[in-house]
């Protein structure tokens, strides 16, 4: 197939999206076929299948090969200048600045979008190289993906005509021309990217000089790793990048509590990391002129100034409460899980971060979380709201808020905002996680059992999904069922439970916790009637 693009029927593509629709919850609309075209292209041809409807056949009965296709499906989820505040930094400081030093140092400017998809992010950034003045020459600008069709739609850079109708007219015209179903980007344009496939996850870049690059891009593609490959990943990162290169992170990715060798900095409201000059001695902040000496934003810590409303005792009864009392032995047939009760109002109106804007998003969670802790739930829905209007896809704040909503009885803001998360990130377990403990909180059994069955179907080793399953069996009288699930909650637990992103209060998040409880339900239910 020579990273070429499969023909397929619009009927297989239309079985395609029902199927990852019924398992995993994905909705592909038409609009999306082109990134299913995609993956088949991708996972076929590895698969030694030839024929889609046979391919089809085999992803019904398949799982794992199901579960491969997703990331590759979602290749699609990608945009003309996302995240405009990144973008609006990149055109007024990160640029402009990078060319500079780049001219005085007589070299070109080195630039490696990571993890490029159908090539928007690299067209983008090459769009505001060209606005800026530089000259092709004076950019390297390397655009890579694990994804080898997705490279090749990139490099021949045909987009639909939706797919630009955010853009600027004056982009439009001066950046592409019209074809005959969509717009091409212009030969101008492609002259400034180099097209080529690397897989992030490997042990080392051969492709890649030590301290040879200004700047990285690799928005939106760790979400899928787990921490060890990330912090692989960064470690490759942080050698690759200049003293005072940067790295720029998709609005959910966080190197929080991950990674704690590059510095935070703020450059015109957007949170990049920059490689420290000393890589042995990360120097503290001094007010400074450009973004290579702006000052570090400590997120390593929990010491941010926040102005937090006044505390008040913990307003609904802790999942934990709920897991370690089994429903089984809290008696009787009606079988109580998370009990919500209204939140007790704060002595004074909830009052909005007075530093909100100078603290990181990541700073601002923190405080929301810690407000949650004292069960100031009302001063820790204002401090969420107030973030995710600032920045409104990030997830965990997302997460953290749907949770809060849920927790509070606002069943339908909690839907809209895991529907969000989900819009955000397709795959995202947790929305599914949280979403399908909303549905069980609000006594919706059915809807909770669907996705929860969701979300095991993405991670079917998540000892909590599990749980939460057995869970709604239990509400359902199905102890059969139920016993199953607890059972299979703790044989997951041979394999290590990642942390879930989003935060709920008291979620047991060690394996022994989990395994208590399901142990404990277990026995409960043998002694049951
Ligand atoms: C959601 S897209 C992000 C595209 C773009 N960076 C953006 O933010 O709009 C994620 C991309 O990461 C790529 N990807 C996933 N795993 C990868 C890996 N191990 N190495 C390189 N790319 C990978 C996928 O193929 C996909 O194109």
């Amino acid at each position: 197939m020579g990273g070429g693009v499969l023909t397929v029927t619009s009927r297989a593509l239309q079985q395609l999206a029902s199927l990852l629709l019924e398992r995993a919850g994905l909705k592909i609309t038409p609009d999306g076929y082109h990134s299913l075209r995609l993956a088949l292209s991708t996972r076929m041809p590895l698969m030694g299948v030839v024929d889609p409807e046979e391919y089809l056949r085999r992803l019904r009965s398949d799982e794992n090969e199901l579960r491969a296709l997703l990331p590759l499906v979602t290749v699609g989820h990608t945009e003309f200048f996302r995240d405009p505040k990144q973008f609006q930094a990149l055109e007024q400081r990160i640029l402009p600045e990078a060319l500079q030093r780049a001219r005085r140092e007589y070299r070109k400017v080195s630039i490696w979008s990571a993890g490029c998809a159908t090539g928007e992010e690299p067209y983008s950034l090459a769009m505001v190289l060209v606005e800026l003045g530089a000259l092709s020459i004076e950019v390297d600008l390397w655009a890579t993906d694990l994804n080898v069709a997705a490279v090749e739609a990139a490099r021949q850079g045909r987009f639909s005509a939706r797919r630009l109708a955010g853009m600027s007219q004056e982009r439009r015209n001066r950046f592409f021309r019209p074809v005959e179903d969509g717009y091409e980007v212009a030969p101008l344009l492609k002259d400034y990217v180099r097209f080529d496939g690397q897989n992030l996850a490997v042990a080392s870049f051969d492709k890649v000089q030590p301290e040879s690059l200004d700047l990285i891009l690799c928005r939106n593609v760790i979400i899928y790793f787990d921490l060890p490959t990330i912090r692989a990943l960064m470690d490759r990162f942080l050698t690759a990048l200049r003293p005072g290169g940067l790295l720029l992170l998709g609005y959910s990715e966080s190197l929080f509590k991950v990674y704690d060798r590059f510095e935070m900095v703020e450059v015109d409201g957007a949170f990049v990391y920059r490689r420290p000059k000393d890589l042995a001695e990360p120097r503290p902040g001094i007010r400074p002129m450009s973004f290579f000496e702006l000052p570090v934003i400590q997120t390593q810590s929990s010491s941010t100034t926040v102005e937090e409303g006044p505390a008040v005792l913990p307003a609904t009864r802790s999942l934990r409460e709920t897991l370690e009392v089994s429903p089984a032995v809290q008696r009787t047939v009606e079988v109580p899980t998370v009990k919500v009760e209204p939140p007790r109002e704060p002595k004074s109106k909830p009052r909005r971060p007075s530093r909100s804007l100078k603290l990181s998003p990541e700073e601002r969670l923190n405080a929301a979380v810690r407000m949650i802790e004292r069960g100031d739930f009302v001063s820790a829905v204002s401090t969420l709201e107030h973030l995710l209007a600032d920045e409104p896809g990030h997830l965990d704040g997302l997460l953290t808020l749907g949770n809060l909503y849920s927790l509070t009885g606002r069943v339908e803001d909690a839907r809209e905002t895991f529907a969000q998360a989900i819009a955000r990130e397709p795959l995202c377990v947790e929305a599914r996680v949280f979403g399908g403990l909303a549905e069980l909180q609000a006594g919706h059994l059915v809807a909770a059992r669907s996705e929860l069955g969701k979300a095991l179907f993405l991670e079917p080793t998540l000892a909590i999904g599990h749980y939460l399953v057995a869970q709604v069996h239990e509400r359902l009288v199905d102890h059969e069922a139920a016993r199953r699930s607890y059972r299979n909650a703790i044989s997951q637990l041979r394999f290590s439970q990642r942390p879930l992103a989003g935060h709920y209060p008291d979620l047991p998040d060690s394996a022994e916790s989990i395994s208590r409880a399901a142990r404990y339900a277990l026995a409960a239910l043998e002694e049951a009637p």
